[in-house]
């Protein structure tokens, strides 16, 4: 089993004395991935979040892994540049304005060749390997190439744009046939696999049935004959058969759940609130400081309901983390400008010496501490304005053992498919948002216990190590030539 995504599970932390060491990172990807590599002997390529250095493989928490260096250019053209100033706005319904600059693109397939030959280097003959998100959307095709005996598999994090929005893109066939090397392609929302298949269909050509999309093969190839679930399409052409389908990922339920019972969790849960100054009710906030995330709205609805009186900081506090994030990139510099000064004015207005309107933090927090504050807050805020899924819907659901507080989803983020019974809201509609905030504050207990209940069942069902085990069995099953349609 090999995975292969941008970040590695671990960061490399130095301490007082210089010396270097590893340690877990945050992030959704890797809480997700952890528990099933732990128990296969796995191997992790990725890159180790330092530019310039060439790091040799070393194991971490019973995992293998292998560091992809990327120099400072490299960093700056394909992870600053292409991944984060071209595809993620794209991807996200060019919330920002995407910028297309060739020299990007250059470097991008470049830096996905050598993540490509990293992979073919230490599969094993007929491995599985599984390539994560946008940043290594070509992975697939170039590992193909080196590898027919591989079995592929490709998961996209984010969202996949609708056609009129992913055609901008001037290199649209490439990443289109980058993809198509996996044999298995999983998208977080079934819009997302339908997007896909639509752009397959107007850039190439080929056929799709439902799931399925087949991929006339080249019969001058040498190694036309290697390939897997190899069919005949209508007119009698050779085709292979990939399967793109909706995986909607999900948290370690069971960690969240087990945190939240600690005594001394729920005692800091308690510390917090007090620390605030005992307001009647906490609300709450968590993203990477992104603009994708909805802050902006979020803070927008918040002020004005304590302009128009219908809040009072006696009465409720926002607390919003808003962990920082691509910090080199244009964007999220003016982001960060945008949001502070808006807390800023919002807290001048409104706060007294004994109660802070908003209480922002910009830092990332270890699980304890977001546990806790999960549990402190009566109202969690979810305002995206698009998000591939949104993992901190979930921890919330899964943190709140006590089956109470109120989740408030955005209805473009892609937990929204199954959280049905949090509050969904459009969080452009600024009236209907302020509306909802004044509802999920006013929800009696009965309520709110009901509306918990069933989305706790959802979570801890539904669960990552399902997700993966879900993913996995597809791929596995697409190798023996069986494109399970949907989930079990
Ligand atoms: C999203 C992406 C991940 C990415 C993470 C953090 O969740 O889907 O691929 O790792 O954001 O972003 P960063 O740029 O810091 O890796």
């Amino acid at each position: 089993m090999v995975i292969v995504s941008n970040r590695l599970p671990v960061d490399r932390v130095v301490d007082d004395r210089g010396d270097a060491d590893w340690r877990p990172s945050p992030g959704g990807l890797v809480a997700a991935l952890e528990p099933m590599m732990r128990s296969q002997d796995g191997v992790w390529i990725g890159w180790a979040g330092v530019a310039g250095e060439d790091i040799e493989p070393f194991e971490a928490g019973g995992i293998n892994i292998h560091p992809v260096p990327l120099s400072d250019q490299e960093l700056q053209e394909y992870y600053e540049g292409f991944s984060n100033d071209t595809l993620w706005p794209l991807y996200h319904d060019v919330i920002a304005q995407p910028s297309y600059h060739r020299e990007w693109w250059e470097t991008y397939v470049k830096v996905n060749r050598r993540f490509a030959q990293a992979a073919a280097a230490v599969s094993a003959p007929g491995a599985v390997v599984w390539v994560h998100d946008y940043q290594l959307q070509l992975v697939p095709a170039m590992l193909r190439e080196e590898r027919p005996d591989l079995v592929i598999g490709f998961f996209n994090h984010i969202p996949f744009p609708p056609y009129g929005i992913y055609s901008q893109l001037p290199w649209r066939r490439q990443i289109i046939d980058g993809l198509l090397g996996a044999d298995v392609i999983g998208f977080q929302r079934v819009a997302d696999a339908g997007n896909f298949s639509r752009a397959v269909r107007r850039l190439k050509g080929y056929e799709t049935r439902g799931p399925i999309i087949e991929v006339p093969i080249d019969t001058d190839d040498p190694e036309a004959g290697s390939h897997r679930h190899v069919t005949t399409d209508r007119r009698g052409g050779l085709v292979r058969t990939v399967l793109a389908r909706a995986f909607p990922i999900s948290i370690d339920a069971d960690q969240y759940q087990d945190l939240a019972r600690r005594p001394e969790i729920q005692a800091r849960a308690r510390e917090i609130r007090e620390e605030l100054g005992n307001p009647e009710k906490i609300m709450l906030g968590v993203d990477r400081l992104d603009y994708t995330k909805g802050i902006g709205h979020r803070l927008k609805a918040f002020g004005e309901l304590l302009e128009e009186g219908r809040l009072s900081v006696e009465d409720v506090t926002l607390v919003q983390v808003a962990s920082p994030s691509r910090e080199r990139v244009e964007t999220y510099r003016q982001l960060r400008d945008e949001i502070e000064l808006t807390v800023g004015r919002i807290n001048g207005d409104y706060s007294t010496l004994g109660h802070t309107a908003i209480a922002y933090l910009h830092h990332g927090y270890p699980r304890e501490e977001m546990v806790a504050l999960y549990l402190a807050a009566d109202v969690m805020l979810v305002t995206a304005l698009r998000d591939g899924m949104n993992l901190v819907a979930k921890e919330y659901v899964a943190t709140r053992v006590d089956e109470d507080g109120v989740l408030v989803l955005s209805e473009f983020a892609g937990a929204s498919d199954e959280l049905r019974q949090a509050l969904l809201i459009n969080p452009h509609d600024i009236e209907g948002l302020k509306d909802t905030v004044m509802q999920a504050l006013a929800m009696p207990k009965r309520d709110r216990t009901r509306r918990m209940r069933a989305l706790r069942k959802k979570v801890l069902t539904n669960d990552v190590a399902r997700w993966s085990a879900s993913f996995l069995d597809a791929l596995t099953r697409s190798a023996h030539g069986d494109h399970p349609l949907q989930n079990p």
